[in-house]
């Protein structure tokens, strides 16, 4: 695969669940062989798997308090890739060797690394305390933007979804950042739409917040329920979505306190529902961005001019292992 065209981002690699303090796991993304491990102090540490000294496997060492050590001379380097213990310096040649470190940030259930130059963005969250949902993986054969720009285009929510889009205003506080806000009726005869309407909910009011090209976070207004997806390209056309669902954490009374549990419980079926709505969807599209067909509404056509500016990997003056 050519990363060179891809992004740069934060791309996830692990959900938070799947490392416990202490412990590390191997990743491979975009080409390099990594590790990425959490401290028993619950730092998380990011870096190239061979040791920089003479290659020992990183992944096969332990991890400590504040770093990880290498199994063969047991060099141990902070989550910064910094030594911290151990190194032998008397030859003179190796006085500070440092192993090449990946920033990591944890958000939603998920962990991820930024591939590119300093981050761009932070990681979107929701603004209040909220109740996480388990994280929701899986690998959908497609190229992992897709995701993105088909959420620019309004046809497929009629068509894929069954919602009529009343309006869709985009708009952009941020470089590589563009959102739109959507108001749609809720037209679908599915069990869900069905439901949804007799509660009263004839409309939906939507905020889509699209981070680089594979980051989705999207609020449903009247309900407050946050979705958040994204997307590793594992290879060209195929894609490891994460998907997690969060909502404002319950307070009051321990009556209010279980209605909102209740809720809260309802809302992941209803958005796993809806996103494999897009994965069956948009499993084998080839999309070509150039195509002179693409003819519909004007939202698409800003995604694409946005898309063209995003920062790729090709620029990231990052040193290749
Ligand atoms: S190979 Fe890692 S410390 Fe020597
Ligand atoms: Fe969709």
């Amino acid at each position: 695969m050519n990363y060179a065209d891809i992004a740069q981002s934060w791309y996830p690699l692990a959900t938070s669940q799947s490392l416990k303090p202490g412990t590390s796991v191997q990743v491979e993304a975009f080409g390099r062989r990594l590790v990425l491990f959490r401290t028993r102090q619950r730092q998380l540490g990011l870096m190239q798997r061979n040791c920089v000294h003479m290659g020992g496997d990183l992944s096969q060492g332990a991890v400590t308090d504040t770093g990880i050590r290498c199994p063969i001379h047991s060099w141990e380097f902070s989550t910064t890739g910094q030594i911290t213990g151990n190194a032998r310096s008397d030859t003179g040649k190796a006085k500070s060797p440092c192993q090449t470190a990946i920033v990591c940030q944890e958000a939603n259930g998920v962990i991820h690394g930024y591939f590119g130059d300093s981050p761009a963005f932070d990681l979107p969250t929701a603004p209040t305390p909220v109740l996480t949902s388990s994280v929701y993986t899986s690998d959908v054969p497609m190229r992992y933007d897709i995701p993105t720009i088909f959420g620019f285009d309004t046809e497929h929510f009629e068509t894929v979804h069954k919602r009529g889009v009343d309006s869709l205003t985009v708009y952009q506080n941020h470089k590589v950042h563009l959102g739109a806000r959507v108001h749609a009726s809720v037209n679908g005869r599915r069990f869900g739409d069905r439901i949804m309407r007799a509660l009263g909910m004839r409309s939906i009011e939507l905020d889509t917040d699209f981070w680089a090209a594979n980051i989705l976070f999207g609020q449903h207004r009247q309900t407050n329920t946050f979705v958040f997806i994204s997307g590793m390209p594992v290879s060209e056309h195929l894609t490891r979505v994460y998907a997690s669902v969060m909502q404002e954490r319950p307070s009051g009374g321990v009556v209010k306190q279980l209605i909102g549990r209740l809720r809260f419980a309802m809302a992941r079926p209803v958005i796993r529902a809806f996103i494999s709505q897009d994965e069956n969807a948009l499993s084998g599209v080839r999309f070509d961005p150039e195509s002179p067909y693409i003819l519909y509404d004007s939202a698409i056509y800003q995604w694409l001019d946005h898309y063209k500016t995003l920062p790729r990997l090709s620029d990231w003056r990052a040193e290749e292992k």
